[in-house]
């Protein structure tokens, strides 16, 4: 009550006053300048200056220039869902080097050898495959924002399944319990967390970013088919939130890993590093890290709905 209070109070687009305050980043600086006042009217002489609307939103590039002082102490605050391996683990250290706080889940408890500030306290422990876990979810992030703004919300989280022997499951063994459990895990999660915390999105002109794979555009040796139908469907969703929630300022775009040196692959990858990648060799998680990060900050202003390829150039 008193958070919900306070922020009426202040109004939405205020830096937060918050618990862990740090200096900002260049990026960050050029990031934040996007949520400043902007001129109602356009003054920029375009050819096409015509077919603007009245409401025209540019923002004059010289007033908040990159680094500015005004910008002062800023802390942003981001939801990553599969935060303690792989991927999801490179890319908390990269937001968190750029000061900002992050809010983690996965099934497991928060693991000794993360060693970020407040990984323990930020961290909550919950099973995407139980959806009625989303809204208990979102309660504790909006616990925790101290002006309700939510600036990036990070659809990590991922499963795929194998058979015995770590066959690959086909449309033939892959029965109700496996679709239910990958398709909640790797795209009605999303959807739902999404939903749940839209309001705080749209204070902070927030943006998601869903990890998908190049097992969602093409038949994969070892990833299955509920696998990859739920990743094509994630980049389907991603095109749908861009076109729903860009009016309200929240940008969606996916990222599609290629093989990236996780737990997550398997045996074989070798043969598909040494004839199915131009570059000849596997992702590291920080390569993935750096894009997710590029879609979550200024850098990325006017990109939505894209879905970028991360994968040494196999998708060609
Ligand atoms: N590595 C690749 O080559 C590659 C390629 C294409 C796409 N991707 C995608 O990239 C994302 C990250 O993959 P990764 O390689 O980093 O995988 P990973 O090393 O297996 O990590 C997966 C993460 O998701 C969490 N997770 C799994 N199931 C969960 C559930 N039911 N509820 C909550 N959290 C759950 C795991 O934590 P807990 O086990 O503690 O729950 C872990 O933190 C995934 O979406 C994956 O599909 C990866």
């Amino acid at each position: 009550m008193e958070r919900e209070r306070k922020r009426k109070q202040q109004g939405p687009g205020r830096p937060a006053s918050s618990r862990a305050t740090a200096s900002i980043s260049p990026t960050d600086a050029l990031f934040l300048s996007s949520r400043l006042p902007r001129h109602n009217s356009c003054r920029f002489a375009s050819p096409h200056a015509e077919r603007r609307s009245p409401q025209c939103k540019r923002l004059p590039a010289t007033i908040y220039p990159i680094g500015n002082a005004q910008m002062g102490q800023v802390t942003r605050y981001m939801l990553l869902t599969g935060a303690s391996r792989g991927i999801g683990h490179a890319t908390v250290k990269l937001f968190q080097e750029n000061n900002w706080e992050v809010f983690t889940v996965s099934r497991r408890p928060f693991s000794d050898s993360c060693k970020w500030p407040a990984a323990r306290e930020a961290h909550i422990q919950a099973d995407l495959a139980d959806l009625d876990s989303i809204e208990r979810i979102a309660l504790e992030v909006r616990r925790w924002l101290p002006d309700g703004q939510l600036h990036a919300l990070v659809n990590n989280a991922g499963i795929s399944p194998k058979g015995e022997n770590r066959s690959r499951l086909g449309v033939l063994n892959s029965d109700f319990r496996t679709w239910m459990t990958v398709l909640n895990v790797n795209l009605v999660s999303n959807a739902l967390l999404a939903r749940s915390l839209f309001p705080e999105l749209v204070r902070a002109k927030g943006a998601i970013a869903n990890v998908t794979s190049i097992a969602g555009v093409k038949v994969h040796p070892f990833a299955g088919t509920a696998y990859a139908a739920s990743k094509a469907a994630l980049a389907a969703l991603t095109r749908e939130m861009a076109h729903e929630f860009g009016p309200e300022g929240v940008r969606v775009n996916a990222i599609a890993p290629g093989e990236i040196d996780t737990s997550i692959l398997s045996p074989g990858t070798e043969e598909i590093v040494d004839h199915g990648i131009p570059m000849r060799r596997l992702g590291d998680p920080a390569e993935v890290a750096r894009v997710i990060y590029f879609l979550c900050t200024e850098a990325s202003s006017y990109i939505n709905g894209a879905e970028l390829h991360v994968n040494g150039g196999q998708h060609v």
